[in-house]
């Protein structure tokens, strides 16, 4: 009988950015479908909290500190979790946000943006967010000729948000340089996606989404209306396309594709 085209229990998955809101779910998910993760990230006590919930639904996790900006960290990280774990064959590429100054206020001008707000929203979606953690973590795997990599992306990276010019910018790179590395690496064994997930509520954009009170602001109630499945949507609902591509059944033939989840919102102009 055919395997489970979805079974992960032959792989070891790194979750950058497992500290966060989206990449701890897809960690979650990943474990779930029996890979061994790494939970990466600045914050040990999200870390730590991220593996006891894996660990308490049956999977197998660990947290491995790491900075995403930093080669010499990345490349310690690998090591320790490669000892651990076994060899990496899926990343997930989950570091990245926006900062306040990266957006231009209503009626500023675009002359005003401030260069050193635009650089580090670069830094952090493109440097740390996808080249270092690629260099570092996809030379093992295109040594073993083996892996998948998942880079998150957003959907304003197609298509960018009004006012959210850096980061629109910064995600169209992560996009461009998937496609990019997939062809760089398609006769490795080495698979490259991106998933630009549409508007999901976390600790990053909460306050753009939320009153206080907990009502939507402006914004959010624009894009709830401009959201054709009338909501935002739940980070678990990341889990399945997370689970696909890095399935070396699943999406065996599938490399430098981005796949949108997004409840609809790319698909239509009003
Ligand atoms: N939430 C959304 O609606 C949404 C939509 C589209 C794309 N995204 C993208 O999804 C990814 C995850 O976002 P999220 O909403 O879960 O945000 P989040 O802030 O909850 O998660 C990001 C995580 O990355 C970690 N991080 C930041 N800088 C780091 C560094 N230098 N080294 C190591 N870790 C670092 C943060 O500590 C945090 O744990 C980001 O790339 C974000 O741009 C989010």
């Amino acid at each position: 009988m055919e395997r489970n085209l979805f079974d992960l229990s032959e792989e070891t998955a790194v979750v950058l950015g497992g500290t966060g809101v989206l990449g701890g779910e897809m960690a979650k998910a990943l474990a779930g479908q029996g890979a061994r993760v790494a939970v990466v990230g600045r914050n040990a006590e999200r870390g730590a909290a991220r593996v006891a919930e894996i660990k308490s639904a049956g999977g197998q996790a660990v947290f491995q500190k790491a900075d995403a900006l930093d080669r010499r960290s990345l490349t310690d990280a690998c090591k320790r979790i490669e000892a651990e774990l076994g060899p990496v064959s899926v990343l997930v590429n989950a570091t990245g946000g926006n900062r306040p100054d990266a957006t231009l206020p209503p009626g500023s001008p675009f002359s005003r943006l401030s260069l050193e707000a635009w650089r580090d929203v670069f830094d952090l979606n493109l440097i740390g967010g996808v080249l270092l953690p690629c260099q570092v973590f996809g030379e093992g795997m295109v040594d073993r000729g083996k892996g998948s990599i998942i880079n998150i992306a957003s959907m304003s990276g197609m298509t960018p948000l009004s006012r959210v010019v850096a980061y629109s910018a910064a995600k169209a790179a992560v996009i461009n340089l998937t496609k990019f590395l997939a062809r760089e690496w398609a006769t490795s064994g080495v698979r490259v996606n991106a998933i630009s997930p549409g508007f999901f509520p976390a600790e990053q954009n909460r306050t753009l989404l939320f009153r206080d009170d907990g009502g939507y602001t402006e914004r959010g109630a624009q894009i709830i209306g401009h959201t054709p499945m009338g909501r935002f949507g739940e980070p678990a609902e990341l889990g399945g396309a997370v689970i696909w591509l890095a399935s070396p059944r699943a999406s065996s033939f599938v490399t430098g594709q981005n796949i949108v989840v997004d409840g609809g919102f790319s698909s239509t102009t009003i």
